[in-house]
């Protein structure tokens, strides 16, 4: 056939995959084709309606610097990331859970020793975390690695300072014979995803605000463990209801407990109010990731 119609042009471009010999490959390709088909003659996709999406496409694309990645806040903010994670991640009452990496990790946080503190210079009410790495059977886990990073206590990551001098609130952490961790930093807050790019634009059309609750990121792993992206958000804070990218998991809260000036669990005298955080995380032994197959 040569000519199409509205429908039959869907079976043509997926026909057109006869030849692609990876079969995961073609089954995505197909997937993609048909409800994206769908998708268009669900809505009777205008022409100015068409245009619009290659336009927003192609300014995504420009935002895009090697700091930047506005398809990724793209698939946070329509809730793919997180949709993917929990996929690939399912829920395990006995492991912590995962959540989004978002777009401030950065490689090479410098390694600190316990007690630390990551914050130094850096704004916030401090904060003092510890707990434990184990594994889901209850194991200490010797030398599992907390790679940590957060924004500072008004929202704002290292990254995005017009005048970044590099790294801020980020540490590598490792457990001691007890699996045991602590650390100072900051309680973080609540803040919003970057919105001075399309994405921005799309949510204010959208009506949403564009704010997280108050989190600090992690990443915990351990040789022999699956290794877990995760948050530890602070409980009470606004916009757990409603995250602007959908991560926020209730077992991930945790109770950041309010201290009056006095003596900080370092011995350090704080001049200032403080909180505690005491959160354990458990790991799963390599090799029994729960990917759900379509
Ligand atoms: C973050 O938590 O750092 C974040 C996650 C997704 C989009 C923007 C920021
Ligand atoms: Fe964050």
């Amino acid at each position: 056939m040569r000519e199409f119609d509205d429908k039959s042009v869907t079976e043509a471009v997926i026909g057109r995959l006869s030849d692609c010999d990876d079969a995961r490959f073609k089954r995505v390709m197909t997937s993609l084709i048909t409800h994206l088909h769908d998708f268009v003659r669900e809505v009777k996709l205008t022409e100015p309606e068409w245009i619009t999406a290659i336009e927003f496409l192609t300014a995504a694309g420009k935002t895009c610097t090697d700091k930047r990645q506005e398809f990724i806040l793209l698939s946070d903010t329509l809730g793919v990331s997180v949709l993917v994670i929990t996929l690939n991640h399912p829920a395990a009452h006995d492991s912590v859970e995962s959540t989004v990496l978002g777009p401030f990790y950065w490689e090479g946080a410098p390694d600190l020793p316990r007690g630390a503190n990551l914050a130094v210079g850096v704004k916030g009410e401090p904060a003092f975390y510890s707990g434990r790495v184990l594994a889901v059977d209850g194991q200490p886990l010797e030398n599992a690695l907390l790679d940590i990073w957060s924004g500072d206590g008004e929202g704002n990551y290292d990254m995005q300072m017009p005048e970044e001098t590099g790294m801020k609130a980020r540490g590598r952490i490792r457990t001691d014979a007890a699996g045991r961790y602590w650390f100072r930093s900051i309680r973080p807050t609540y803040y919003p995803v970057p919105t001075d790019g399309p994405v921005g634009r799309m949510l204010r059309r959208m009506g949403r605000h564009p704010y997280r609750p108050g989190h600090i990121h992690m990443i915990v792993s351990a040789p022999g463990y699956l290794p877990v992206t995760t948050h530890l958000f602070v409980a009470g804070s606004q916009y757990l209801d409603s995250d602007a990218v959908f991560g926020m998991k209730e077992s991930l809260v945790a109770q950041f407990e309010r201290h009056s000036p006095g003596v900080g669990p370092d011995g350090e005298r704080m001049e200032t109010p403080f909180y505690t955080v005491n959160y354990d995380f458990r790991l799963r032994p390599a090799g029994t990731a729960a990917r759900i197959e379509p």
